[in-house]
């Protein structure tokens, strides 16, 4: 079976690899050899054996009838949406690591798939390597998923465990991780939460059955986080994450991105690095934890390989994921409830007394500030609080 890859970048290159290192296996998984016909991409690469398969022009690889799945790992939207329109139009099955791409137009290119009998598979663009997505459609499909926790950004978990663990600075903690190939190529999506948003769109996507845009998810980054908050957060026994927070409750949708105090009780404060880690609540099931490299060449491009051995061994009989165009009915983010760290100066304790009440007496002390944890609270009642302290920095408590 005749492939095609769109993109040679980081993961591009990956899937190149693993298909060549992996082939003996692949075929025999496949049940057929699977051979890299072309690799898209505007640049040249002299030297590198990629070349006697490189195309700039992609309408090459759309007018082969020979190639039946296209991994695409371009990212971005743009040009992306139309490949990958047109690559299923024609019947070609397309493999993703693009979760832009997924998170915005995953229904209506799953559509497009069914209606021309091919496969649009995303197993790649949410947690690297873990195979979450296939998990969700496929072995807990007899649950209702309640709720989803989790770290899907492994740049931001790899800072913040380089921060807390190491005492790097955030700007060297951030070079490391892009020299790893972790990163997006504009880091400001992963710090911002941007990426860990249309991740968690997805998967609150896949757990509906309908669509939870990225606009619907409150989503703060990890730029506020300083290294004061993670020494007094060390104080009361946590560690800060960003988390993944989705919730399905009397039919409503409640999610978010934004960084938590995570105590040591739970399985996502041992979730270090660039490892990802997802808890998956459903009604029959109960806690399922999923747990691996979230980013990365190798990692991202093992799921991408999964995913063409899959459409290659069932081609022409494409699976059925649910996922309506239809939007899912969104919680209101007021209503949502919970504690809150937050770090003042130590001059203002006697206010934060008088609103908050008795949990400022176990304040713990950073250098003139003074951090507390809130009773639980919702976030409505929360903001309203806090309108006249002076707040240097509130985070969100994972209970
Ligand atoms: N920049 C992403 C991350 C890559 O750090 O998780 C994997 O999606």
């Amino acid at each position: 079976m005749k492939i095609a890859i769109f993109g040679f970048g980081t993961v591009g290159s990956g899937v190149y690899d693993v298909i060549n290192m992996n082939s003996a296996l692949i075929e025999k998984r496949a049940g057929k050899p699977i051979e890299i016909k072309y690799v898209l991409d505007l640049r040249d690469f002299p030297g590198n054996p990629v070349e006697k398969v490189l195309v700039h022009d992609v309408d090459i690889i759309l007018n082969d009838p020979e190639v039946k799945i296209i991994a695409e790992v371009m990212g971005g939207m743009k040009p992306a949406y139309e490949y990958t329109k047109r690559a299923l139009l024609a019947g070609k099955s397309v493999c993703t690591s693009n979760k832009e791409l997924v998170a915005a137009h995953g229904a209506e290119l799953i559509e497009i798939a069914k209606q021309n009998k091919c496969d649009y598979y995303f197993e790649a663009s949410v947690g690297g390597g873990i195979p979450i997505i296939r998990s969700l459609c496929d072995a807990l499909v007899g649950d209702d998923i309640v709720e989803i926790k989790g770290i899907v950004n492994g740049t931001t978990n790899y800072i913040l465990s380089r921060m807390g663990e190491d005492g790097l600075a955030f700007d060297t903690a951030l070079k490391e991780a892009q020299d790893n190939g972790f990163a997006e190529r504009n880091p400001a999506a992963d710090i911002e939460g941007i990426d860990a948003q249309r991740k968690t769109a997805i998967l609150a996507s896949l757990a509906a059955g309908y669509q939870v845009d990225c606009d619907d998810i409150p989503t703060e980054g990890i730029c506020a986080v300083t290294a004061a908050d993670i020494a007094c957060a060390k104080e009361f026994g946590a560690k800060i994450k960003l988390l993944a927070s989705i919730r399905r409750e009397d039919e409503k949708v409640s999610a978010m991105v934004a960084p938590f105090l995570v105590f040591e009780s739970c399985q996502l404060y041992h979730v270090n690095g660039v490892f990802n880690g997802i808890l998956v609540t459903g009604n029959a099931t109960g806690e399922v934890m999923f747990y691996g490299k979230g980013a990365g060449k190798l990692p991202t491009a093992g799921a991408v390989v999964g995913d063409i051995i899959e459409a290659a061994k069932y081609y022409g009989l494409p699976s059925d994921i649910i996922w309506s165009p239809e939007k899912a009915k969104m919680a209101d983010k007021g209503s949502m409830t919970g504690r809150y760290y937050v770090r003042i100066n130590g001059g203002s304790a006697v206010k934060a007394k008088e609103v908050f009440g008795a949990c400022v007496e176990n304040a713990v002390k950073y250098e003139e500030n003074i951090a507390f944890i809130t009773e639980k609270i919702s976030e409505a009642d929360f903001e309203a609080k806090i309108k006249d302290l002076d707040v240097l920095s509130r985070i969100r408590v994972y209970d």
